[in-house]
């Protein structure tokens, strides 16, 4: 068997796929089938937080299948009860609604916000802002959600009622944010869009009007979140209280799980009946989440910051870099070369990374050792530099 041939021929061709197998990982070196090692500085697009088979994780998660695999949301189930718990302290959050993706987590925070307005206001006040080059998800109402037009060819009709501003332009997000508008939807780095960090100015203004108007905000924070970014969740580095944040990737480690977590205004909002999942907030995934988010605590917040700093200073002494953009662990950077040629140069040498548009995407493992950094980052400055 194939796996690359066996995976063209039955799978549904919808990735771009780097030819590469990945059989095992420990940390931040994967292998693939041929045992060729890598460093990994991708981790799964943002998912494996503590790196590839993280020994607590893999304890957290088993201890957890031998307990029970699976309960239906009918019921009360600890590893559920004790994530959301984890979620809502320490920050203002009052409530986590449970799904299985980022797409799913926006699927809900977009219901949520809806119903907030309709039940305060009545129908029609159901008007969602999002930004030109955001990135929400794949299910229609999340692509509807998404500003990019190129994600909007083929798939009409889309959900109504979304509309979209410049990102960093605030007179046109105030003038899109009208009488209809329930709520603005943002990332505050846009990832897949290319690693482009919002303003501060403009989204203290944004979260100023939305109070004013009583428009939800809504942060995805389905790839900064979880320590990405040096913070629990990107928007501390704003000073803003979101009124509902999302989020995927990371939380779960490795197994899928969202959350969407819901403040003060819309904490009551979703009732018996009005939203659910089948898996979501599946108990395993749950206890792998856990053991994620428990060990997200300030030195390896202040780690991931000097990481951050590290990448930045090293990449920017090659005349080849013009920008290092993001936040702690999720940098792009731009060079004169086609980020794809420069990704493909770096898998022949044994290092994996992204592109977000423009730039080559950077998101190692929080806990990367500073050596295998220290490798990847030499590998690609060679790459850079050839
Ligand atoms: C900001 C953001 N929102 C939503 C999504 C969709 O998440 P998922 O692929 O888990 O549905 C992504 C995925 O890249 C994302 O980066």
């Amino acid at each position: 068997m194939s796996i690359i041939t066996d995976t063209d021929k039955y799978i549904a061709q919808s990735y771009g796929r780097f030819p590469v197998a990945i059989k095992s990982g420990k940390g931040s070196l994967l292998y693939d089938t041929d045992d060729k090692e890598y460093i990994d500085m991708g981790s799964g697009i943002a998912v494996n937080a503590f790196g590839a088979s993280d020994k607590t994780w893999v304890e957290a998660v088993t201890a957890q299948l031998g307990q029970i695999a699976h309960t239906s949301n009918l019921y009360y189930s600890l590893p559920q009860a004790r994530l959301a718990e984890l979620l809502c302290e320490g920050t203002h959050f009052e409530k986590v609604f449970f799904c299985n993706s980022g797409a799913e987590a926006n699927e809900c925070a977009i219901k949520a916000a809806r119903k907030y307005s309709s039940d305060k206001y009545g129908e029609g006040r159901s008007g969602i802002v999002t930004l030109r080059n955001s990135f929400h998800g794949r299910t229609v109402t999340t692509l509807s959600a998404t500003g990019q037009d190129s994600f909007h060819t083929h798939f009409h009709p889309f959900t109504e009622g979304f509309s979209y501003a410049e990102a960093n332009d605030f007179a046109d997000t105030a003038e899109k944010a009208g009488d209809n508008c329930a709520a603005v939807m943002i990332e505050l780095i846009q990832g897949e869009g290319g690693i482009n960090v919002l303003d501060k100015e403009y989204v203290t203004a944004l979260a100023e009007l939305c109070g004013k108007k009583d428009i939800l905000l809504i942060v995805d924070e389905v790839q900064t979140g979880n320590g990405r970014t040096g913070k629990r969740f990107c928007y501390e580095h704003y000073g803003i209280k979101p009124d509902i944040i999302t989020t995927a990737k990371g939380l779960g480690g490795g197994l899928p799980i969202g959350a969407t977590l819901l403040g003060e205004k819309t904490a009551n909002t979703l009732t018996p009946g009005t939203h659910g999942s089948t898996f979501g907030g599946n108990p395993v995934c749950a206890a792998g989440a856990i053991s994620i988010i428990e060990r997200i605590d300030s030195r390896l917040l202040e780690e991931v910051t000097e990481k951050s700093e590290y990448i930045k200073e090293r990449l920017l002494s090659s005349a080849n870099v013009t920008e290092v953009a993001g936040i702690g662990l999720m940098l792009g950077v731009k060079t004169a070369k086609e980020p794809k040629v420069i990704v493909d140069e770096c898998i022949k040498r044994g290092l994996l990374t992204l592109t977000a548009k423009d730039k080559v995407r950077l998101l190692p493992a929080l806990n990367i050792p500073l050596d295998l950094l220290e490798r990847g980052i030499n590998i690609l400055m060679e790459v850079l530099e050839k």
